[in-house]
């Protein structure tokens, strides 16, 4: 099978800052994969360099089977590739139903359009409640629900989530984590940027654990699990390493 995404050997730096070196990873259609790592770790730079945001120093990124490297950011969303930023970043002074109409823009039909709206309200009961009113006024978990509704109404072929979890409430975070897996069940191809790795494994197929701009380990959910205390990386110091490496 020809991977989706194939990023290869991929560095990207901030001035004099080096960002990732040298990282690779895949995503197939139809996986889920999760980009892991604590703060800083490179997880942002990997999604900036993808969509074009950030230009790699060396490396290549092939998108089914183009290379994209040193593409246009405004060409990324055409391609098929949607990112739902840190920090959500929707329109706030703008309604819910202008947000979701400028998600759709790159491929707006009507009669389309409509269909999605309908099924954006199936996926997200509140966007339909809350149509009219200013983006802005949703709390933080609703605004990522927009944010991730908007991203879909391009029908993206591979859709990025960048910590979908962040400041949310323990409720909040559980419901849009049974939303990420019933996207993925419904078939779409996600790469998911989380610091909450426990659930992140929960639900991907794979992952990749970034530490300083570096792939440190890779694998089944299963496998991350065995090779890696998640628990050290995460919450512990200086011992935050793998407790038993298998292979
Ligand atoms: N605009 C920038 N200018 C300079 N350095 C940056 C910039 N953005 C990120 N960096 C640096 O690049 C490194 C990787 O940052 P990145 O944002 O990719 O981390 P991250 O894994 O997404 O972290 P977080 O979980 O906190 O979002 C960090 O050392 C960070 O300080
Ligand atoms: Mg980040």
């Amino acid at each position: 099978m020809t991977p989706m995404l194939t990023v290869e050997n991929l560095s990207a730096s901030y001035g004099v800052v080096r960002a990732l070196n040298d990282i690779s990873l895949e995503v197939n259609e139809g996986e889920m994969v999760a980009l892991l790592g604590v703060n800083g770790a490179g997880k942002s730079t990997t999604l900036k360099s993808i969509t074009g945001v950030l230009r790699p120093v060396k490396g290549s990124i092939k998108f089914l089977g183009q290379e994209i490297a040193n593409g246009k950011p405004e060409a990324t969303v055409k391609r098929g590739l949607s990112l739902v930023p840190e920090g959500r970043e929707i329109f706030g002074t703008l309604t819910v139903e202008e947000n979701l109409r400028l998600g759709a823009f790159v491929s707006y039909q009507r009669d389309r359009y409509k269909a999605d709206l309908k099924e954006m309200f199936e996926l997200f009961p509140i966007l339909e409640e809350r149509f009219t009113q200013p983006g802005g006024l949703l709390s933080g978990g609703e605004q990522q629900m927009l944010a991730i509704a908007r991203a879909l109404m391009a029908h993206p072929k591979l859709l990025m989530l960048d910590e979908p979890s962040l400041g949310l409430s323990p409720a909040m975070t559980d419901q849009i984590f049974e939303l990420i897996k019933g996207l993925r069940d419904r078939g779409s191809t996600i790469l998911l940027v989380e610091q909450n790795a426990e659930r992140a494994l929960g639900i991907v197929d794979r992952a990749y654990l970034l530490a300083s701009g570096e792939v440190q380990y890779s694998g089944t959910a299963e496998e991350i699990r065995r090779q890696v205390d998640i628990a050290s990386v995460y919450f512990g110091g200086d011992d935050a390493a793998p407790c038993e490496v298998t292979q």
